[in-house]
């Protein structure tokens, strides 16, 4: 019953859907919810003697690693490695005594990650997994499990599972965070409740499928599209452009919107839609000002934003996208849902196989 496509056309439309209950799934088994505290699955590992944390992961998975790295610099004041799990062993990484190697999946089978995994071990690092088979290769080798809790995800795309990521990464953040004598007094009782409002914020995005599907022509009918973010924003561009190439087969890239004019801006013409996501807060206006650099050229922009910031910068779009107004910590779990729904009605739109797109595979096990 677990694995049925329910009243939805496509199995990646029904776990875009269980998002606000696998997260809250997911975090009632981190968050403390009478004394506001947030705990880990062994909550004596010993996590203030960690001087660095090496995050490796593929695809999906090697995004919400990316989130993490922003939040683990911002929180805990630890330097943060980051690698695709393919490329890690082949840089010769040097990894110090003290070090946590963390590495996230869905599956814990992809092949690259496993191995990066087993390399990271023999350099003596203590060896943290997110993963969402808890009886995977992964898992099993783990000295600290960090079990996301989203079910099986049947979906090749990865969606409900990057957004289970993003929860325990933030609450491993807010630990480390606490373990490091980062937090000031209050501010773990704030985190939880920050990241206890992620459920029913992803629950009010949700509510914006049908304008997305609306606006879904925009970008269906493009040969190239580009996703720009700054800050945590900037791993959901990547994302949102992997999303839309995975099943729409749409040629898509992921900037930082401040890097555009490094390159893509050459880009830039009214055939070349733009999806901006630039929530309100403090990297807003710097986002905002790349974007118009797009218009000054013709570019056809996307805003993605919260009512706020639509009001100051919707002007001159070709659409717009209202997210509810969230604190920056969950910001990225719940803008995750436009760029899921946005790829998913691209998709649709063009015919694709969603679920099962072409030469891709839910877990690679193949370096
Ligand atoms: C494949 C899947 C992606 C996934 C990636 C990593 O490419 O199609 O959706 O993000 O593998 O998988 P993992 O199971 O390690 O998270």
């Amino acid at each position: 019953e677990l694995i049925s496509k329910g009243n939805h056309r496509h199995y990646m439309l029904k776990e875009i859907y269980e998002q606000p209950i696998v997260v809250a799934q997911t975090l009632r088994s981190y968050l403390q919810r009478m004394d506001e505290t947030i705990t880990l699955p062994i909550p004596e590992f010993e996590l203030s003697g960690i001087k660095r944390v090496t995050i490796v992961a593929c695809g999906t998975s090697f995004y919400a690693g990316m989130v993490a790295k922003y939040w683990f610099e911002q929180f805990a004041r630890v330097p943060v490695d980051l690698d695709v799990a393919s490329e890690f062993r082949y840089r010769a990484p040097v990894m110090e005594a003290g070090g946590l190697a963390l590495f996230i999946s869905q599956s814990g089978e992809t092949a690259d990650t496993l191995a990066a995994l087993r390399h990271a071990r023999s350099e003596g690092q203590t060896i943290a997994v997110v993963c969402n088979v808890p009886t995977s290769s992964m898992a099993r080798e783990a000295d600290l499990l960090l079990p996301t809790h989203a079910g099986p995800e049947i979906g090749v795309a990865s969606t409900k599972a990057f957004t289970c990521q993003l929860a325990v990464l933030a609450a491993l953040a807010a630990n480390l965070a606490r373990a490091k004598g980062q937090l000031k007094p209050g501010e773990e009782r704030q985190i939880v409740r920050h990241l206890g409002e992620a459920p029913a914020a992803i629950n009010a995005a949700l509510a914006y499928d049908e304008a997305i599907e609306a606006m879904a022509g925009v970008v269906a009918t493009a040969r190239d599209v580009l996703y720009l973010g700054r800050g945590t924003d900037y791993p959901l561009a990547l994302e949102g452009a992997l999303k839309l190439k995975e099943i729409s087969y749409i040629h898509a890239e992921g900037y930082a919107a401040g890097e555009m004019k490094h390159g893509p801006i050459a880009l830039i013409d009214d055939a070349v839609p733009v999806v901006v996501i630039a929530p309100s807060g403090p990297l807003f206006d710097k986002t905002v000002s790349n974007m118009q650099e797009v218009q000054a050229r013709g570019g056809r922009v996307v805003l993605i934003s919260d009512y706020d910031g639509i009001q100051a910068a919707g002007e001159g779009c070709v659409a717009t996208i209202t997210m509810p107004k969230v604190h920056p910590l969950i910001a990225p779990l719940v803008y995750a849902v436009p760029i899921q729904l946005l790829a998913y009605h691209v998709a649709v739109a063009k015919g694709t196989d969603v679920d099962q797109p072409r030469n891709l595979a839910k877990s690679v096990t193949v370096e």
